[in-house]
């Protein structure tokens, strides 16, 4: 499969990054099949995708008539079989590997042969996707980053038996999404969470320790460092969950205490205050923006 055949692109998961390729493949040209489980899930994304192009319309960035052309584009649905007439796939559903790996059970069934399975995962081997289906060369990681319409990254995850054809036509096609491909190697937390999340993990124990409040850290991290975002801020803005989840992945992987979840995230994990999502984790979050410390 080659750039050229690419004309449709599947994604699965109409949450906040799902919703945002599904956007970014429209505005650049391509049909697109975004599905979640339930209709009222891809609702949402459809919503979110509608918000994300209005802000670029507000700012000129992009015409009204653009913006409408662009969500005309995507094609809802909750049937996984929809993906038929994918040329390439991208996956963006939860970060749980049985579940990730079911799916690319279904995809590998429903997709023609030679389509190109890639997956959003943060942290799950990629390895491990690709080795339950018919077509591991055929299996790759394109993780894009939040906001996605906005973040100019994509790194390309080869797995172990990743093809060099699948791998060119994924660096090729980001850069037709207009974004900045990496290539990089699948170990765990690839390059990018490999070295954010123990800096997040690090503010978290900081905090922990009482070095400082949650503002004194985050304010050092941006003027000091001129991060966009404090440390604790963007742990909000990611999800704690998928913080927790990925820092367990590094642990795991790395059989290395050095990557042990601070007390304090799990403890939030288990209070179900997961940052922005659910409006209450280091900050309290209203109307899309951290408003004082939790
Ligand atoms: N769609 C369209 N436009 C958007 C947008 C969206 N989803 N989100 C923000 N914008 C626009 C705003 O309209 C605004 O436009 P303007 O400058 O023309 O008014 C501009 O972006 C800036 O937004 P805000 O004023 O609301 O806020 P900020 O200046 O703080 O910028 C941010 C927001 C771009 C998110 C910035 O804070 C940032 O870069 N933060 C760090 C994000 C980051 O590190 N992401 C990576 C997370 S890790 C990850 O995703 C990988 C995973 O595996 C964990």
């Amino acid at each position: 499969m080659n750039l050229d055949d690419i004309s449709t692109i599947g994604v699965v998961g109409a949450g906040q990054m799902g919703a945002g390729i599904a956007q970014v493949a429209a505005v650049n040209g391509y049909d697109v099949i975004l599905r979640d489980l339930k209709d009222e899930h891809v609702q949402r994304g459809l919503e979110n995708i509608e918000g994300s192009l209005s802000r670029f319309v507000k700012k000129d960035a992009m015409s009204d008539e653009e913006a409408k052309e662009a969500l005309g584009r995507i094609e809802a649905t909750t049937d996984v079989e929809a993906f038929g007439d994918a040329d390439i796939v991208v996956e963006a559903i939860i970060e749980d590997e049985a579940a990730k790996v079911g799916l690319f059970e279904d995809l590998d069934r429903v997709t023609g042969e030679g389509v190109i399975l890639a997956s959003n995962t943060s942290s799950i081997p990629i390895t491990k996707l690709g080795a339950p289906t018919s077509r591991p060369e055929n299996v790759i990681g394109m993780h894009f980053f939040n906001p996605v319409p906005l973040m100019k990254l994509v790194e390309v995850i080869r797995g172990h038996d990743t093809s060099d054809e699948t791998t060119r036509t994924v660096l090729a096609l980001a850069e037709a999404l207009g974004k900045t491909p990496v290539e990089v190697h699948d170990f765990p937390g690839f390059a990018s969470n490999r070295i954010l999340m123990p800096m997040l993990n690090e503010a978290m124990f900081a905090l922990h320790e009482g070095v400082g409040d949650a503002e004194a850290i985050d304010t050092v991290m941006k003027l000091g460092m001129n991060h966009p975002m404090g440390p604790l801020e963007l742990a909000d803005f990611i999800g704690l969950d998928t913080c927790l989840h990925i820092l367990e992945v590094l642990q795991e992987g790395f059989g290395d205490p050095k990557y042990r979840p601070c007390p304090l995230l799990r403890q939030k994990v288990d209070a179900g205050h997961l940052g922005k999502k659910t409006g209450n984790g280091f900050y309290v979050w209203e109307g899309g923006k951290a408003q004082h410390p939790a």
